[in-house]
């Protein structure tokens, strides 16, 4: 299987950077999802050189959505990213791991007052989703005596090749304002007296693997743009989303690199800004293509099963990683402590929840398993940890973070205690 670089076999064992992880499993017990922090480095690296070829004013702001450790934001933000930040939990986040406001963009398409407020406060721009969400800022923002820079999020009607929970750019989308109406809306926010228009935002979708979209995304934003600067708005920024898929499956998927995409996406931005003679910087907001491959979850294996099918029962399920049960997506493992050996057979790994869904990885060609063996599950660094849950009362697993020769805990595991810990049965009970 074609691994990426941080990924490697030795005598049998799967290593990340250079650490054994059946050394790791057996120190940090599992589920245990382990992260290489210079591969997060050298991906985020790739995207700044890739777009900062084609233009001189280049901000890529990390979807914190993706994976939320405060490890990884701080890790990112000594990179220079800002972040795409969703809540207020993601703002806060990207705050304490030392993100600039300036470089951050508080997205949403339910933001409550609260949330505005804090953004108006902190001096964060907002990407609005509405004209309600416009006009409750402008409330929010006046009563504290603030302006407000925004944006608008666009929705300009792409079907993308992804799976339909994860397209967000479609006419039938919950997300944006349809394209046609965002010059009113700019218009509305012209007028506005605490709140300053000054961007436009689109995302189409996640996990797109062609560039077509996207050009065609950077197109009709470059169209938007000429159409509110002729309104007399002052664009400073133009926001391209994330989207960028990755080969989740290793030896038959191929995913554009960040210079490939930029390649494809950079002309018609910059040619589109200059022929409007403006100069507004290009933002874009990765999340998956920049952390996924970092990590791999390391689960070890309770039992195996010859039935109708022969199961390989592990102890993380769509409780730790819900990729798989909810988009039905693909994600390689290898049985880690014997990762050389020959196929033995088809083996479908299922995690310990009570549902029949519970399904990491179905009829997979795996050597010989067995009770103790590990299996570690890849490209599990994007919307793995970040969509866990405590579903069947398990507490979600523990974070390592490696660098080097250096290895260290970026979030312990939750313990039963952490399950009941935040519970008050009422008195009478
Ligand atoms: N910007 C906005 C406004 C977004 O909504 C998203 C993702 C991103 C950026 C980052 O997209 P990325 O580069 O990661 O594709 N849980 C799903 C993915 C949901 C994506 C939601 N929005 C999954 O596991 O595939």
């Amino acid at each position: 299987m074609n691994l990426p670089p941080h990924l490697t076999v030795r005598d049998g064992h799967l290593f990340i950077g250079d650490h054994d992880t059946v050394a790791l499993a057996a120190e940090y017990g599992t589920p245990l999802y382990v992260t290489d922090e210079e591969r997060v480095r050298a991906r985020y690296r790739e995207y700044r050189d890739a777009l900062c070829a084609h233009y001189d004013r280049v901000q890529v702001l990390y979807a914190a959505k993706a994976n939320g450790n405060l490890a990884l934001l701080k890790i990112l933000a000594s990179e220079g990213a800002g972040a795409d930040v969703f809540s207020a939990g993601e703002c806060a986040l990207a705050l304490q791991a030392g993100m600039d406001s300036a470089r951050l963009l508080f997205n949403g398409s339910s933001k409550s007052r609260a949330d505005l407020r804090l953004a108006a406060e902190h001096g964060i721009r907002v990407s609005l989703d509405s004209l309600d969400e416009l006009r409750a800022l402008e409330d929010v923002a006046g009563a504290l005596g603030r302006t407000v820079e925004v944006s608008f999020r666009v929705n300009p009607a792409l079907e993308v090749p992804t799976h339909p929970k994860i397209a967000t750019g479609l006419a039938s989308s919950k997300f944006g304002i349809p394209h046609g109406e965002v010059v009113d809306a700019y218009r509305a926010a012209l007028a506005c007296d605490h709140v300053r228009p000054i961007g436009l935002h689109c995302h189409i979708g996640s996990q797109i693997l062609a560039l077509a979209p996207f050009v065609e995304a950077a197109r009709v934003m470059v169209r938007l743009a000429g159409e509110v600067t002729a309104l007399g708005a002052a664009l400073e920024f133009l926001d391209l989303g994330g989207g960028l898929g990755i080969p989740y499956r290793h030896d038959e998927e191929i995913a554009p690199s960040p210079r490939e995409y930029a390649d494809a996406v950079m002309p018609v931005f910059v040619e589109g800004v200059e022929a409007l003679g403006i100069r507004p910087a290009l933002w874009v907001e990765p999340g998956r293509s920049l952390v996924a491959d970092s990590t791999v979850l390391l689960t070890h294996v309770n039992s195996t099963k010859a039935a109708h099918r022969h199961f390989v029962n592990v102890d993380a399920g769509f409780n730790q990683l819900i990729r798989p049960a909810m988009y039905d997506a693909y994600h390689e493992v290898v049985v880690a402590n014997c990762a050389d050996e020959p196929s033995a057979g088809t083996y479908t790994v299922a995690g310990p929840i009570c549902e029949s869904g519970d399904i990491l990885a179905a009829d997979r060609s795996l050597p010989a398993v067995r009770e103790g063996d590990l299996v570690a599950v890849l490209d599990a660094g994007a919307y793995g940890f970040a969509m866990a849950s405590q579903y069947n009362a398990r507490p979600r697993a523990a974070e390592l973070l490696v660098r080097g020769p250096d290895r260290a805990l970026m979030r312990r595991a939750e313990t039963i205690d952490d399950l009941t810990g935040t519970q008050a049965p009422p008195p009478w009970l």
